[in-house]
């Protein structure tokens, strides 16, 4: 398997857990980060033996942000001009599920990573926010956008324009996170929750998935037809054969992926 700078890769059977590993800057998220992040998303995305992943960072942080040294000296022209963090949009074009498993911090560009992924699983020592504003900028990948969405207007607004933070709880409670878990099982947690996952058959796990998706990106009319022209789809695989088949002779499924 491929050897990166900032990341850690394993496999375990059909599930990629995926650990940033810039412990000396709080895993802040950096050029070489995202190249990373890229290259081995889009190696799980093209490898047919791999279902689903897990994306996590340390205990301390999930990740600082976005790596402020990196940035410093940055002007208009550098960031316009080569339209700096427009290659995180490739990672949100992953197929295949991606569960963030958010440990201790995930500020700014961290926080922003966690909600391109499919959901997000919190530690109790989670912390969440968008302290851009303290920098004199704002969110750049797409935290005003995302945070409101996930937790509506009143919350993202306050937390974007004062920076204070949201602790697990709050976070569960407004929707950001789709559970909490004792820090010390969030991994293996999201692995087992992974594992889930990868035990459906795979064109299901993609179509759920894109089908939540498009109901950011339509109107309830749209979404609600391109759910069921999916649906309807999914009658053309092997797999839902199996599946209905299997329900009603009362074993598991075995899928082909067809
Ligand atoms: N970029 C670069 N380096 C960072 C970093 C970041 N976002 N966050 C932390 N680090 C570095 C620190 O500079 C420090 O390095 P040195 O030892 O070389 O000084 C190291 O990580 C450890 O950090 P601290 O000493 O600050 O650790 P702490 O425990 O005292 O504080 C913290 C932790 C509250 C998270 C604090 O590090 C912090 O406030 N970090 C910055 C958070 C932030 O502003 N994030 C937004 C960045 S901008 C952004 O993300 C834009 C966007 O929308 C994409």
């Amino acid at each position: 398997m491929t050897d990166y700078n900032t990341i850690l890769v394993e496999r375990r059977d059909a599930v990629t857990l995926v650990t940033l590993n810039r412990p000396q800057a709080l895993n802040a998220l950096n050029s070489e980060v995202l190249a990373d992040l890229l290259a081995a998303f889009a190696a799980f995305d093209a490898d047919p033996s791999q279902r689903c992943a897990v994306l996590t960072g340390s205990e301390k942080a999930f990740a600082a942000g976005a790596d402020i040294k990196e940035m410093q000296h940055q002007g208009f022209a550098d960031m316009y001009g080569h339209d700096f963090f427009a290659g995180w949009d490739q990672f949100t074009r992953t197929r295949k599920p991606i569960i963030a498993a958010v440990s201790g911090f995930a500020l700014g560009g961290g926080c922003e990573l966690a909600m391109m992924c499919d959901f997000i699983l919190a530690a109790d020592t989670a912390k969440f926010g968008q302290p851009e504003i303290k920098l004199a900028v704002a969110p750049g990948m797409g935290g005003s956008q995302r945070l409101t969405r996930a937790v509506g207007k009143a919350k993202a607004m306050e937390m974007c324009l004062t920076s204070r933070m949201m602790g697990a709880e709050e976070a569960e409670r407004a929707g950001l996170v789709s559970r909490i878990v004792p820090a010390a099982d969030l991994v293996e947690e999201a692995l087992k929750t992974a594992a889930t996952i990868a035990s459906m058959a795979p064109l299901a796990i993609l179509a759920n998935k894109e089908m939540v998706n498009a109901a950011f990106e339509t109107s309830l009319a749209q979404g609600v037809q391109f759910e069921r022209r999916l649906f309807h789809g999914l009658f053309g695989s092997a797999d839902q054969k199996e599946g209905m088949a299997a329900f009603v002779e009362k074993r598991p499924g075995s899928w082909t992926g067809k």
